[in-house]
């Protein structure tokens, strides 16, 4: 099972050219899954503790973006019904999948290179500092949760003090890859499944206005 550099390749490989395809790379990627455990005490504390500091980044981007819209024209933006199918959606892995993939779509710009829309100009200075204060939020967790388990993984320890103050644009790309790139140094810490919505979309699951999205 090769699991190391899966992650670096969602949304930025030569076939994953679109939000829609890119989350479906990563849904893909995610296929390959670690065998069923029950998580310990400490391990669902944990688990816990980071989805409520990831989704409030998601929460806080999507919020600041849907206050926009009013101001900014139809093709600088994203189209209000997501926002407003968001507000539909009932229960906590179907809402933040939501969030995930309506996330990705007001940054994909930056992921495939493309100059940004009005949108993303004005959501990415906040978007940026929520998730430099997620990293710094979430290191004391694993630091706590690699205590108590007596692990050492002084790499990721590193990287979340380096993410602390990353100002690259590439922290948004490091942002959705961490559910995986957890997943894949610490396979008991598996977070909900924030490509719930893309994978979905593959199997043809999901419909309405989330279809609309696979064919543009
Ligand atoms: C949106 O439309 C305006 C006017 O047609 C154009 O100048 C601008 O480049 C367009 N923006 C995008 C992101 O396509
Ligand atoms: C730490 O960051 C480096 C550079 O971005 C990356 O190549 C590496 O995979 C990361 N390691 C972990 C454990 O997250
Ligand atoms: C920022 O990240 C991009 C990849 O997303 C990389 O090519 C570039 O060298 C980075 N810039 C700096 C200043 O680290």
């Amino acid at each position: 099972m090769a699991r190391s550099g899966r992650s670096t390749s969602f949304l930025i490989g030569s076939t994953c050219w679109s939000v829609v395809t890119g989350l479906i790379c990563l849904a893909l990627a995610d296929s390959v899954r670690v065998p069923e455990r029950s998580p310990t005490i400490l391990a669902e504390n944990t688990i816990q503790a980071v989805e409520r500091l990831f989704n409030q980044v998601l929460y806080a981007t999507i919020e600041d973006a849907r206050q926009r819209l009013p101001g900014l024209p139809a093709n600088e933006s994203i189209d209000r019904q997501y926002f407003e199918e968001l507000d539909l959606v009932a229960g906590n892995e179907d809402y933040y999948s939501t969030a995930f993939y309506i996330f990705a779509w007001i940054n994909s710009d930056l992921m495939y290179h493309n100059t940004p829309n009005k949108l993303l100009i004005e959501v990415l200075p906040g978007e940026k500092i929520a998730i430099r204060r997620f990293f710094a939020k979430v290191k004391p967790h694993l630091t706590k949760y690699l205590r108590l388990s007596r692990q050492d993984k002084s790499e990721l320890v590193s990287n979340m003090t380096q993410l602390a103050t990353e100002t690259n644009d590439s922290l948004i790309t490091t942002f959705l890859e961490f559910p995986q790139n957890l997943k894949s140094q610490l396979p008991e810490l598996q977070l909900m499944d924030y490509t719930k919505l893309a994978q979905a979309l593959v199997q043809g699951v999901a419909r309405g206005i989330w279809m609309k999205a696979v064919n543009t």
